[in-house]
């Protein structure tokens, strides 16, 4: 191209953060457990039941966001405080908290964009056999119009499921239940069903009572690349990027199952059973936009059909190298990684967000993205982060380049407004800009500090992107 489009005027420069890995208060004010409560930590894990302690000092958090000049706050509802039985009886505390929470961001003229669900299923509703229970879905339904009623007015951007794709594909990602037993293939791939149905009637029930809202599902999505040109590194790489990305978004758009994703499942014993009316139910969900969280891209070569294609464990991670006769994952000598082991790859996003556009025709926000680490506080007061102002930058860039690309990309709210607990590593895996003086224990006064990365952002979203 011999022009660069700028960012559009009303570009929603925000950063995002869940329920459980900010708020704290876990069992405050009417709250019950959610699954994510009860998951079995390791001895030495980081204290999850105060997080960032977000819940007691939201009013500093969002004038501090003020500050940083976001145009948007993604952040999720935790279930468990609106529904404490995960149906009937509303908590009236729980749904205050949200309606201060929205007042103060809007009140900074700052966008609300709301995850409905973000991993943390009520407990009890896990206890009657969560999302393997057809109920469930109505469980789903009940709380989203609890929330389309009581902020239908004033939420313009609703989000279904947080990374259901996770969810499905690698449970053990957000931690390990009671007894370290992960439900088998079969029983995700129908519980996947049943979020479906659920997202698809939620989408629905939006529509009808939030005339002005919008919504749409929240997947983790990213492109692969095949190893070599190898035709056969091709077909690998294509199977795992619709098996991991596309089957999802496809049946959350168009409301039907991806034809590749349906025969693996079938060809496995794997296809959910639907019941008479889910066709038509899927159907129903029409999403207003796509949103994605992207961090990494992965590189795929074809399987040797043995057991090199499988799982490892390499330190406290489990790698998933791949699946039998479907795909095994390899190296990319192109992209650098983070402390973390996951890829770096900034192109990756742009090929990411024309690949979305591409198949779905629809606006994009990204909803996460960045770079996870264990920042820390010098004895001078300030957080040196250059490697995440490095990692935006080129990210932003590359975002740019879409929307030259032709892209319709709506904002960028990246992980995280402030730092949280991360999934499964801990409090010293950090990603926002704004530091949280805590360690994994120990809570010592949890005071806020601006990271270098606070000021970048800050100019960035003041330039409307132009200083980088
Ligand atoms: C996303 C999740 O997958 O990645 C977030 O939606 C999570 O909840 C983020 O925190 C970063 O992952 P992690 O494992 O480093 O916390």
């Amino acid at each position: 191209f011999q022009t660069l489009k700028g960012f559009p005027k009303d570009f929603l420069w925000g950063a995002s953060t869940s329920a459980y890995q900010v708020e704290g208060a876990w069992n405050e004010d009417g709250k019950s457990p959610s699954v994510v409560d009860m998951l079995v930590h390791p001895e030495e894990a980081a204290d999850f039941t105060v997080a960032s302690d977000h819940y007691h000092r939201f009013r500093e958090d969002v004038a501090l966001f003020a500050e940083l000049g976001l145009k948007a706050y993604r952040f999720s509802v935790a279930w468990t405080r609106i529904l404490p039985h995960g149906t009937g009886e509303v908590n009236q505390a729980g749904l205050a908290f949200y309606q201060q929470l929205i007042d103060e961001l809007l009140h900074h003229g700052i966008e609300p964009v709301v995850t409905l669900y973000h991993f943390d299923l009520p407990y009890i509703l896990e206890q009657q056999g969560g999302w393997s229970n057809r109920a469930t879905i109505d469980a789903f339904v009940e709380y989203a119009g609890v929330l389309f009623t009581a902020f239908g007015s004033k939420i313009k951007y609703w989000l279904t499921i947080n990374e259901q794709n996770t969810l499905i594909l690698h449970p053990g990602a957000v931690g390990m239940p009671e007894g370290g037993e992960l439900p088998s293939k079969q029983v995700l791939y129908q519980q996947n069903h049943h979020m479906m149905v659920a997202q698809a009637r939620v989408m629905a029930l939006c529509h009808q009572r939030c005339p002005a809202g919008k919504i749409g599902p929240a997947i983790n999505t990213t492109s692969m690349y095949q190893e070599t040109c190898h035709p056969l590194d091709a077909i690998a790489a294509h199977n795992w990027e619709t098996l991991r990305c596309w089957s999802f978004l496809d049946v959350a758009v168009h409301g039907r199952y991806n034809a590749l994703a349906w025969r693996y499942l079938e060809d496995r014993g794997l296809a959910p059973v639907m019941a008479a009316e889910d066709a038509a139910l899927l159907l129903q969900g029409k999403p207003d936009y796509v949103a994605i969280n992207y961090y990494s891209t992965a590189t795929i070569a074809a399987s040797r059909g043995d057991a090199s294609d499988v799982s490892a464990r390499a330190g406290d991670q489990q790698i998933m190298l791949g699946e039998p006769g479907v795909y095994r994952a390899a190296e990319n000598p192109f992209v650098d990684k983070t402390q973390y082991g996951w890829v770096i790859d900034p192109v990756g996003l742009r090929l990411t967000l024309r690949k979305t556009c591409e198949r779905y025709h629809l606006p994009i926000l990204i909803t996460e993205n960045g770079i996870g680490a264990p920042d820390t506080l010098q004895p001078d007061g300030t957080v040196n982060d250059d490697y995440r102002i490095e990692f935006m930058r080129q990210h932003v860039e590359q975002m740019q380049m879409a929307i030259n690309d032709g892209v319709e990309l709506i904002g960028y709210c990246p992980w995280a407004a402030i730092d949280v607990v991360s999934t499964h590593q801990g409090y010293a895996k950090r990603y926002g800009f704004i530091y949280v003086n805590r360690g994994e224990k120990d809570l010592l006064d949890l005071r806020r500090i601006k990271k270098n990365s606070f000021g970048w952002y800050q100019r960035v979203i003041a330039s409307n992107g132009e200083q980088r």
